[in-house]
């Protein structure tokens, strides 16, 4: 329940459990933004060679700028949802064309880009410029809908906009960017949706589902 309790306790045990990631290892908002886009639809294991091959093809984010179109699709392919890529490609380009190559660091500036949404904002800058922007994504709403039992749709835009309020309550000053990759962490290791490891949870004194015994009940998802 308390705010102090979850923060301190999820972030102690991203410490010891954070996997080492290639985009962990990095600071540069154009790459944390090419993995976010990755790992939208795709699972972890499946992107890590991509992104690898990806970074070594374009390091930087004015080599993809400067790239065509159907080196970069080719780049992509086993991906899939190009659409994913045709859009970060047109976005880069706008990047590098209005503002001199820096990703933007600020909301309205970067939410304007082609396919950028609150979560791939929210991703990239408490990642990458360590802003207290929240970054939800269907991790951190199974996650979150069960800590607090919240009964409400998630597929509904409400529910999102209520979940970015709780997490925007708990991202600490300090530490942003790791607070949001805890809560997708635990969402992907620990808080899964059909068998959550509730033994292992750092928040089962904290979770409202486990207490009840409902944690299976949530997220709750359009009914009829
Ligand atoms: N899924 C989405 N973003 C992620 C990240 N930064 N680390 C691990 N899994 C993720």
């Amino acid at each position: 329940e308390g705010v102090e309790q979850v923060r301190t306790k999820l972030l102690s045990w991203y410490d010891k459990n954070r996997r080492d990631l290639p985009w962990r290892r990095e600071r540069d908002p154009y790459k944390i933004w090419v993995s976010e886009v990755m790992l939208q639809q795709t699972r972890v294991d499946t992107v890590i060679p991509y992104y690898e091959r990806f970074m070594q093809r374009f390091p930087t984010l004015k080599d993809l700028a400067s790239a065509p179109e159907e080196e970069v699709i080719k780049a992509w392919e086993g991906l899939g949802y190009y659409s994913r890529v045709r859009n970060l490609h047109a976005a880069v380009r706008e990047v590098a064309e209005s503002y001199g190559g820096k990703v933007p660091d600020d909301r309205e500036a970067m939410s304007r880009l082609k396919g950028v949404g609150p979560y791939t904002v929210g991703a990239v800058l408490s990642i990458a410029y360590n802003q207290r922007v929240p970054a939800v994504d269907g991790n951190v709403m199974r996650v979150f809908s069960r800590i607090y039992a919240i009964e409400e749709d998630i597929t509904k835009a409400a529910t999102r906009r209520r979940m970015e309020a709780l997490a925007m309550d708990l991202i600490p000053e300090d530490r942003p960017g790791d607070f949001n990759q805890a809560l997708m962490e635990l969402g992907a290791l620990i808080c899964s949706p059909s068998s959550p490891a509730c033994d292992r949870c750092p928040l089962v004194r904290e979770c409202r589902a486990y207490e009840q015994g409902r944690v299976k009940d949530f997220p709750v998802k359009r009914k009829g």
